[in-house]
């Protein structure tokens, strides 16, 4: 641990050291920076946006929580006079984690997290540049002018959303977006991440500290509830260094439970083993969470009993669910329709991540309603990822340097949305 904490501070300071130099605006110092996030409807991806590159262009990538860093398409339309290409054995390449040397360029390895799949990649810097904010509204724009990414060819982007060139890396990693922006700009290893749940209305992404408000003047980061974030000492990206912990986010979910009575689950599945097998991470690039097959089975068993004592009746599923009913008996609220509660139970029974109708239930049709998970079969990687759809509306805060994830539970509680971000630049 203390040597990770070292490795930690050591990198920290080296890459302050190499993406800060010239800051564009050595007066200003921003407390927090924004981006926005749109829900892409026909592979329900969530895009956001930044300008890169010289002169600045508008970049669209796929959000990635746990992926490594920014990985872009190098060889199709990339045109900039300010791209660099770390010479081999450089500080930059070290701490991308390059794992080999061709031409005098570091190679690396990207991912395609979505269709797994993996590429071949070169370290590069550029400039980039996004909006700062006061935690209401998008305020001036600051630039990192040597922001460390891989190129990666352009096969890569298959699977990915029209329009996007690449994919953002959140993950506990070197040179995740939020390791670099808080290095650029000097502040706390925090980011905060609210998805929309609307394709046509965009959520939020922070970096830095709250306030994080929406209209009508609702500051989300003051009521969050707080769960420790754990490191799986095993990387579960598809190709990584041997010894690497992965960049996901994992928390401890305890036991689960439905309208307040505790599913029986085996629970070896909730932790992870010395494999880096098991335990519970948060992913945006999976639609809908995902449950290994017995956990599954005994979650949906509980909640069609449960539903079945409102008089709610199942009907066939709708791929990719196997749990869907009858809207005719099924109540709305204001979280969403009347459904038994899902509780993900953390580090005590009192510190619990509650989802209601609004993240369960996906309507696919206006008289058939889903249990929007999805059965990971048997032996998955990971037991439980909890995927964007249960995410949206809710705001989850990652603090890297406390290691701990702080969660909202669904806005829609607070009246407000992700989407209610104000976008008008108050600069
Ligand atoms: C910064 O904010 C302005 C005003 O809202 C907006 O037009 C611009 O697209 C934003 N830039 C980025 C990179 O998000
Ligand atoms: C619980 O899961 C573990 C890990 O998959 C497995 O080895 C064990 O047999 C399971 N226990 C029961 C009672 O099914
Ligand atoms: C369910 O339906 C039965 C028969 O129609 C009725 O007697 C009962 O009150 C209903 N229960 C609920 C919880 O609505
Ligand atoms: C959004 O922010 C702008 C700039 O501060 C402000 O003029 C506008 O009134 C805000 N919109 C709402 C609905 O409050």
């Amino acid at each position: 641990m203390a040597s990770l904490q070292l490795q930690h501070i050591i990198f920290t300071s080296l890459l302050l050291f190499f993406i800060s130099p010239c800051l564009a605006q050595p007066s200003f110092r921003p407390r927090a920076l924004v981006l926005p996030v749109s829900k892409d409807a026909s592979t329900l991806q969530y895009v956001t946006t930044f300008n890169q590159r010289t002169p600045l262009v508008p970049v669209n990538v796929v959000v990635d929580l746990g992926g490594r860093y920014l990985w872009v398409d190098c060889d199709r339309g990339y045109v900039s006079s300010t791209l660099r290409r770390p010479r081999c054995g450089s500080a930059e390449c070290s701490l991308a984690g390059a794992n080999g040397c061709g031409g005098n360029v570091c190679s690396i390895g990207p991912d395609n997290t979505v269709t797994n799949s993996g590429g071949p990649g070169e370290v590069a810097q550029d400039v980039v540049s996004l909006n700062s904010t006061d935690g209401r509204n998008p305020g001036r724009s600051v630039t990192v002018p040597r922001f460390i990414f891989a190129c990666a060819t352009t096969s890569i982007l298959q699977g990915l959303a029209t329009g996007v060139v690449g994919m953002a890396g959140f993950g506990r990693y070197n040179i995740g977006l939020p390791q670099q922006f808080a290095a650029a700009f000097s502040f706390r290893r925090k980011f905060a991440v609210c998805l929309s749940s609307s394709t046509s209305a965009r959520g939020v992404i922070f970096f830095g500290d709250g306030p994080y408000v929406f209209l009508p003047g609702v500051d989300a980061s003051d009521s969050l509830t707080f769960t420790p974030l754990f490191i799986n000492p095993i990387s579960t990206a598809p190709s990584f260094p041997l010894g690497e912990p992965s960049a996901e986010y994992f928390i401890g979910v305890k036991s689960i439970k439905v309208n307040e009575k505790a599913v029986p689950v085996n629970t070896t599945l909730l932790s992870i083993n010395r494999e880096g097998v098991g335990g519970t991470k948060i992913s945006t690039v999976n639609p809908y969470t995902v449950l290994e097959a017995s956990i599954f089975k005994a979650v949906t068993e509980a909640f069609i009993n449960e539903a079945a004592a409102r008089n709610i009746s199942r009907v066939a599923g709708v791929a990719p669910f196997e749990v869907c009913f009858s809207s005719r008996n099924i109540g709305s609220t204001r979280l969403g329709a009347a459904v038994p509660w899902i509780d993900l139970v953390l580090q005590n029974e009192d510190v619990f991540w509650r989802i209601f109708g609004a993240n369960s239930m996906v309507e696919v049709n206006s008289d058939v309603l889903c249990l929007g998970f999805v059965n990971g079969g048997a032996n998955p990687r990971t037991s439980i990822v909890i995927g964007g759809y249960q995410l949206e509306n809710n705001l989850v805060q990652f603090d890297l340097a406390s290691s701990r994830l702080g969660f909202s539970s669904t806005l829609l509680g607070r009246q407000t949305t992700c989407a209610n971000f104000n976008f008008t630049s108050n600069a």
